[in-house]
């Protein structure tokens, strides 16, 4: 296949470095021998180092940020940057997350400068958009994800988003056992990749990898991942076992 399915665990603000150590190893022996997908942890940013320590250099379980400051360094308090991000061990950086838009003030407007520190620092984005429950019940879902694409990608030319993933996670998804349902899946992540052929190329929609993300399980990895368009999945709650996230990997 073109696109390579990845599988990215979001640990959100769960596990201390000692628990995020001792899950990334459980994790690296239950799935060993997995081939043709690409897996992803994201732990808090402390952890990273640890854990990178702990998987090896050429671990196929990679891992990745949940946030990044749009600079590379200087007087900003409690921030991370990019490049201290890359150093720590990680390939990539989960950017707009809905938890971040609702309580850290994320726009589309940040989202896209947080892309492009991302990219600047050799790390691959994970784009996060989504619609609330009252935008679906008002119709909006497609001019939301139209306008989070849109103006969170202003000023990126094609050559910039050779890497980038994009995640759709319905808002009224998240951690509340409520899946989309397939067909909602599908029309969104059509939608998506022909919004990409449309703003940028046929080629480069091709080829980007879209992510479903809210309330994936063990129990329904395997429906999402049969549905058109769907390249993976960010999983939150579900990630933080790895017995279940070894079973998503698997799907
Ligand atoms: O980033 C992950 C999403 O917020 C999904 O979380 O799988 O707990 O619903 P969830």
């Amino acid at each position: 296949a073109i696109r390579k399915p990845l599988i990215a665990g979001n640990w959100k603000m769960y596990k201390t470095g000692t628990q995020a150590v001792a899950a990334a190893k459980q994790l690296a022996d239950l799935t060993q021998g997995v081939t043709g997908v690409d897996i992803m942890i994201a732990p808090t940013a402390l952890s990273l180092p640890l854990m990178a320590a702990a998987l090896g250099k050429d671990a196929q379980v990679r891992l990745g940020a949940q946030n990044i400051y749009p600079g590379t360094e200087g007087a900003f308090t409690g921030e991370v940057s990019g490049p201290m991000i890359k150093d720590a061990g990680a390939d990539y950086v989960i950017i707009g997350h809905s938890e971040r838009r609702q309580y850290f003030g994320e726009t589309d407007e940040t989202v896209g400068s947080k892309i492009r520190a991302a990219l600047d620092a050799g790390l691959i984005p994970v784009m996060c958009i989504g619609e609330t429950e009252s935008q679906r019940d008002a119709d909006k879902t497609f001019f939301i994800l139209d306008k989070q694409v849109s103006d969170g990608l202003k000023g990126f030319d094609l050559g910039d988003l050779n890497s980038l993933v994009l995640a759709y996670e319905p808002v009224w998804a998240i951690g509340t056992g409520k899946t989309a349902g397939p067909e909602q899946v599908k029309e969104v992540h059509g939608f998506l990749r022909h919004l990409i052929k449309e703003k940028y190329a046929e080629g480069l929609a091709a080829k980007m990898r879209i992510l479903y993300g809210g309330s994936v399980k063990p129990g329904n990895i395997k429906d999402l991942m049969h549905i058109e368009d769907v390249d993976g999945a960010l999983v939150g709650g579900a990630s933080l076992n790895p017995a279940d996230f070894n079973k998503i990997i698997r799907f």
